[in-house]
């Protein structure tokens, strides 16, 4: 037999749909992500509602070997200079590797290992993405669009964010009058 899939996704807007709450949508504002910025002195409650980054996770397993599908689009900004980024995290699973796909927008993929070392991959339309496994990864826009990036890894991998809120990347990235500054810390 011939069957129509379940879920469809948007090559140009990377949205996911499919039968109700097959799509897990995820928004962080400004409000839930200040920790991860290096200075939040000052900003406007306007800025502090803003959307930082939203998620629309496909989960269709979650057994060992299985795979989840995702976008995330993250906003363009900046806080007090520093460029709109997500969380970042290692897998929990620490062996766990990942695929991106970058739909949409310009940015940064920030890669770190265990030994804090790190190195960055820059992000626009079509730019492919691989995470290998025990790496931490963060996303940047340093763009004036939204960063519409794909996601392909395992169900089981989970998420370590807890080491990345501890000691955070040894990389910062910022807006300095109109051009692109990367401040090591
Ligand atoms: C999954 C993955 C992405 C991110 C998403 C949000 O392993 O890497 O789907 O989860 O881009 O970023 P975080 O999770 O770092 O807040
Ligand atoms: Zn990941």
């Amino acid at each position: 037999m011939i069957i129509n899939p379940k879920m469809t996704y948007s090559l140009i807007n990377g949205s996911l749909v499919g039968p109700e709450g097959s799509v897990v949508k995820g928004v962080k504002s400004l409000k839930d992500t200040l920790r991860i910025y290096a200075n939040t002195q000052g900003l406007s409650e306007d800025l502090l509602s803003a959307i930082n980054y939203r998620t629309e996770v496909y989960t269709p397993e979650t057994t060992e070997g299985s795979l989840q599908f995702a976008t995330s689009y993250v906003y363009p900004g900046t806080v007090n200079g520093e460029y709109f980024m997500t969380k970042g995290h290692f897998h929990e699973i620490s062996n766990r590797s990942e695929f991106y796909l970058c739909l949409s927008g310009e940015g940064l993929l920030v890669f770190m290992d265990r030994q804090r070392n790190w190195w960055a991959e820059r992000m626009h339309k079509e730019s492919l993405h691989y995470i290998p496994g025990h790496i931490a990864h963060r996303m940047i826009n340093t763009g004036n669009d939204v960063l519409t990036v794909q996601a392909c890894w395992n169900s089981d991998a989970g998420h370590d964010y807890g080491t990345i809120e501890n000691d955070g990347f040894p990389v910062r990235f910022f807006d300095r009058n109109g051009k692109l500054s990367i401040e090591e810390v």
